[in-house]
């Protein structure tokens, strides 16, 4: 598959900037704009590709890549295994609950074995905030975070971003970045790594974000990230463009946050009559899983003209081939690897 996007990509950055310095994927927050975009651009070519009946490259061929997942996970797992294979590579999936962690292996150890065993990229999930940048710190590969305890989830973000992006095109209001957009994320904010790391990138493409969140379930001080915060859900929804709605993550939850999930619905669950006070033709997001009848009613998750969840999935196997694709150019000798020599 040709690479358009990596010949188009050297002006999109600014002068002088080197292309994409990252060696590791570990948050929305050590990237800039310009790579946020460019991240954006090189997943449009895995779109087309995986609209096509045969979605297999083999620009990855030969590599291996390890997925270690130390908590549960459907799409990003799937994803990211789907995502490696259409790019030829060699995808091994590690499940922390069949392996040596579960006899007592430290992190540092399991790191240095993966790291013996000379994978080109680790993928990892794992339910401790700051577990994925210790991970990097003690191998030789490039490290995508797909979710660390309540700190990032930078795929996430991005996947959400394109599936907007897109969705918007559609409706023929596409632009580069979201400038006048204004988002309202709702739901477990406190325990929400998705929820970092969306305003991190939202923000960064121009987008105001809302968060709104029981009091016992929103973290101090999200004003200083320049978020808006709300208690009242018909507040924070008036005249919003996209709800981006969120699960309440119990299993991150010490004790009683919130009274019942009945109450919980009816304060903060998305209704179709709570989706008339956004703007006209508001879109829907959730990054899944959804917990139907509880934050967000069947009705408006299924949506047709509306709800963008499916397409996020979609987004989040382009998302995650281009992230390997870039981050692997490197080893691979690739033109626009992350050292910013374009040749
Ligand atoms: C999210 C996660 O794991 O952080 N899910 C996902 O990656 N699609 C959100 C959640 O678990 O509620």
């Amino acid at each position: 598959m040709a690479s358009t996007g990596t010949h188009d990509t050297p002006g999109r950055f600014p002068a002088g900037a080197r292309a994409f310095p990252h060696r590791d994927l570990t948050g929305i927050g050590h990237l800039e704009r310009h790579e946020i975009l460019f991240l954006l651009a090189e997943a449009e070519q895995w779109v087309e590709l995986n609209r096509q009946p045969s979605k297999h490259c083999d620009e990855l061929a030969g590599l291996t890549i390890i997925n270690a997942f130390f908590e549960n996970s459907t799409r990003t797992l799937l994803s990211f295994e789907i995502a490696g294979k259409r790019l030829g590579a060699d995808v091994v999936n590690m499940h922390a609950a069949q392996s040596s962690v579960k006899k007592g292996e430290t992190l540092i150890d399991t790191a240095i074995t993966l790291n013996a065993m000379r994978a080109d990229a680790i993928v990892i999930r794992h339910g401790s905030s700051g577990a994925v940048d210790l991970i990097a710190s003690k191998v030789d590969c490039p490290v995508l975070n797909a979710g660390d305890g309540q700190h990032e989830h930078p795929t996430q973000a991005l996947l959400d971003a394109l599936a907007l992006r897109h969705a918007l095109e559609d409706r023929g209001e596409g632009s580069e970045d979201f400038t006048g957009l204004t988002v309202t994320i709702c739901g477990d904010i406190l325990h929400s790594r998705v929820a970092r790391s969306n305003v991190l990138c939202l923000q960064a493409l121009g987008a105001s974000v809302r968060l709104c969140a029981p009091p016992a379930l929103m973290p101090a001080g999200v004003e200083a990230i320049g978020a808006q915060p709300f208690h009242d859900f018909d507040a924070a929804l008036d005249g919003a463009d996209v709800a981006m709605m969120l699960r309440l993550q119990s299993e991150r939850m010490s004790g009683q946050f919130i009274p019942s999930a009945r109450e919980y619905h009816h304060l903060y669950g998305l209704t179709r009559e709570r989706l008339e006070r956004c703007a006209p033709d508001a879109l829907v997001m959730h990054p899944g899983p959804m917990n139907r009848g509880v934050e967000i009613d069947s009705e408006v998750a299924d949506m047709l003209d509306r709800s963008i969840i499916t397409r996020q999935v979609e987004m989040g196997v382009a998302i995650r081939m281009a992230c390997l694709d870039v981050l692997t150019r490197k080893a691979r000798g690739v033109p626009g690897w992350n050292d910013g020599q374009w040749v």
